[in-house]
């Protein structure tokens, strides 16, 4: 029988995107703690290689809508550690100049979807044959949980680039099920990471205008989404894949929320 109580990471390897900051920072903690080995990617050295220190891993810089960038990083993952058995996909923006569609330009639109989509693209695209070789994986890739929702205050580019996170880790999940790859979306609700107490700290009317429509009343730790991200890298979770995995304090399941 397994021991309940073993560290669920034990020696496997973990690519993280986006690792410097907020939900990438707070899971490559996790995961180490869960006794992975732990490669933090992110475009910014200085909180890449500190959060990579932290952790006692290794550290890669990288721009995620590179493909010569994506590929090598799965590489040097290998030959560091011998294999990828965890990917998540998680590096995102989410700028100002991403609103409504009767304002947001091109340029904003597309930065966007290179940064939310297409770079979740080639980390699957690179990272898959890793563990089609391995005949095991786990994939977690970040969407939002308004890829499943509507939202009045809109970010038009980011929300329709979660949307298609969403349907593309629904399609690879489906895909690659009988080569033992898992691949799940991560669907998480706002979450008190730096970016979002800027947005909010500011303004404590929009702050209030997006509580009063979470149940539980608050926004997430970054803590509570990367033991939602560390379930899904587990076996714990080996029977889910293809999967729209909403961590959200109950928004996405609300009508009408407690006073
Ligand atoms: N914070 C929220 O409320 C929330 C809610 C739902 C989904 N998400 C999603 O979760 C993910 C992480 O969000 P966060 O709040 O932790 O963000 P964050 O801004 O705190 O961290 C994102 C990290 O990604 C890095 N990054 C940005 N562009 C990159 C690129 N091109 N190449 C490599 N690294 C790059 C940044 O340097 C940063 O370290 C994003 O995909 C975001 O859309 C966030």
């Amino acid at each position: 029988m397994t021991n309940p109580l073993a560290p669920r990471l034990d020696g496997r390897v973990a690519v993280i995107t986006g690792a410097g900051s907020g939900i990438g920072r707070a899971t490559a903690l996790r995961f180490a703690s869960e006794g992975a080995n732990v490669v933090c990617v992110d475009l910014d050295e200085t909180s890449g290689k500190a959060v990579a220190d932290e952790v006692g891993g290794m550290f890669i810089q990288a721009d995620v809508t590179n493909e010569d960038a994506v590929r090598a990083m799965y590489a040097a993952a290998v030959t560091e550690y011998g294999s990828v058995d965890i990917a998540f996909n998680n590096a995102g923006i989410s700028p100002p100049e991403d609103d409504s569609i009767l304002t947001t330009g091109l340029e904003a639109w597309r930065r966007v979807q290179e940064v939310n989509l297409t770079s979740v693209y080639l980390c699957c695209k690179y990272a898959i044959p890793h563990m089609q070789r391995q005949g095991k994986g786990s994939i977690i890739n970040t969407a939002s949980f308004v890829a499943v929702m509507g939202a009045a205050t809109s970010q038009i580019s980011y929300s329709a680039s979660k949307g298609g996170v969403l349907a593309m880790s629904r399609e690879l999940g489906v895909q690659f099920a009988r080569e033992g790859i898992r691949v799940n979306a991560l669907c998480p609700g706002p979450v008190n990471t730096p970016l979002l107490q800027e947005l909010f700290a500011k303004d404590p009317e929009r702050a209030a205008r997006r509580l009063i429509h979470i149940p539980l009343g608050r926004f997430a730790e970054p803590s509570e989404i990367a033991a939602a991200v560390a379930f899904l890298a587990s076996d714990d979770s080996s029977f889910m894949t293809a999967n729209t995995f909403l961590v959200d304090g109950g928004i996405s399941g609300a009508y009408v929320t407690p006073e």
